[in-house]
């Protein structure tokens, strides 16, 4: 006989891997709904102009932390691990500087031009960044990676493959002490190069790409609020994800890439790239993990792998889920605009409870 399903889950505090908290009246309001539910995050420095100093992710740190206050929630109730901006005339000063601040975990290199707020993004990596990387690869802080070349001859769809043999075995071949984190995987490709490279390297997995393939896009009509960078692929690759996150590999960990944008920014002509998931994360992944049976292989997903790759303590506290259905809200506020969550309307069979 098969034991019944559990309606409960309580795991291990987790923590987002990589996140999009934006800044002024857009960062008050979203900034409780990742607090809700993970300790700490990796925190996307891609605003307009980029975070690309020690200084400036310190002040953005500090107006994080504000906005927790404002929020109503205790000081320690969330801890946003801060990240650089990679351009390509980073020195490799500013990398020991933001390494010796004990804050500032990460750099992220963002091609020019690959996505949301990328314009300053590195033109030539091994050209013009080998100072950055050789002073990343001595501190030991991890490069995270938006896989995706922009050559415009190569199909959106391809563009993460293309990545990993034009840019990713290059660069890890000569820097190969490196930690790379491969962010927000969306491929086939992408699972087998992570699962069987030598050397420090994960990638974060975001729940829409476990829960959803490119159809998502197109169901009945264009769907705007499905689209995202790098973008939804066929269902033969969600299933690769789905085995990558469930399968016990601990170089696969969670990283929603919750990416905020006003509802009428999305709704439009040239709709922006970004899914808001912040609000019902952990009910997203646990809903895919239920999908695929392995409910017992979350919390290392999302609580443990993370922290061990980033050569930090997983966390105290716990978080729990329930079996019970969790309506995804139509619309939120966010300032003066408002803001369209990830799958409106529907419903989830998991809820977070609250504490
Ligand atoms: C992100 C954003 O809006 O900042 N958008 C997205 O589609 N994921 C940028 C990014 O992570 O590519
Ligand atoms: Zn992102």
């Amino acid at each position: 006989m098969s034991n019944p399903p559990p309606q409960t889950l309580t795991l291990i505090r987790p923590d987002d891997w990589h996140l999009h908290l934006r800044d002024g009246a857009t960062l008050g309001a979203v900034v409780k709904d990742t607090a809700r539910q993970f300790q700490r995050a990796i925190v996307m420095p891609n605003l307009r102009p980029p975070v690309t100093t020690t200084e400036q992710a310190l002040e953005y740190r500090e107006r994080i932390l504000d906005a927790v206050g404002a929020a109503g929630l205790p000081g320690d109730a969330f801890t946003p691990l801060m990240t650089l901006y990679l351009t390509d005339n980073t020195a490799a000063d500013e990398i020991r500087m933001a390494h010796g601040t004990g804050v500032i975990h990460a750099v992220k290199l963002y091609p020019a031009g690959a996505t949301t707020n990328s314009d300053a993004g590195v033109t030539d990596l091994l050209g013009r960044c080998t100072g950055a990387l050789e002073a990343l690869q001595e501190v030991g802080m991890p490069l995270l990676v938006h896989g995706e070349v922009t050559d415009p001859e190569v199909d959106l769809f391809d563009r993460e493959a293309v990545f990993i043999e034009r840019v990713m075995i290059p660069l890890r071949a000569q820097f190969p002490e490196l930690k790379v984190v491969f962010e927000h995987l969306t491929t086939k490709e992408g699972v087998d190069y992570v699962s069987e490279a030598e050397g420090p390297i994960a990638a974060t997995i975001t729940a829409h790409h476990l829960l959803y393939n490119r159809s998502a896009i197109f169901q009945g009509g264009l769907r705007p609020h499905w689209y995202c960078l790098p973008v939804l692929k066929r269902e033969r690759h969600r299933l690769a994800l789905l085995d990558a996150a469930t399968g016990g590999s601990p170089r696969f960990f969670l990283g929603t890439d919750s990416a905020p944008h006003a509802r009428g920014l999305k709704e439009h002509a040239c709709g922006c790239a970004g899914c808001y998931t912040a609000l019902h994360a952990m009910e997203l992944y646990a809903t895919a993990f239920d999908q695929a049976g392995r409910l017992d292989r979350l919390e290392a997903f999302a609580s443990v792998n993370g922290p061990a790759f980033y050569g930090l303590p997983v966390n105290t506290g716990t978080l729990t889920l329930k079996r019970e259905p969790f309506r995804i809200p139509d619309v939120l506020p966010m300032g003066t605009d408002s803001l369209v969550p990830l799958a409106a309307g529907e419903t989830l069979a998991w809820s977070v409870q609250q504490s």
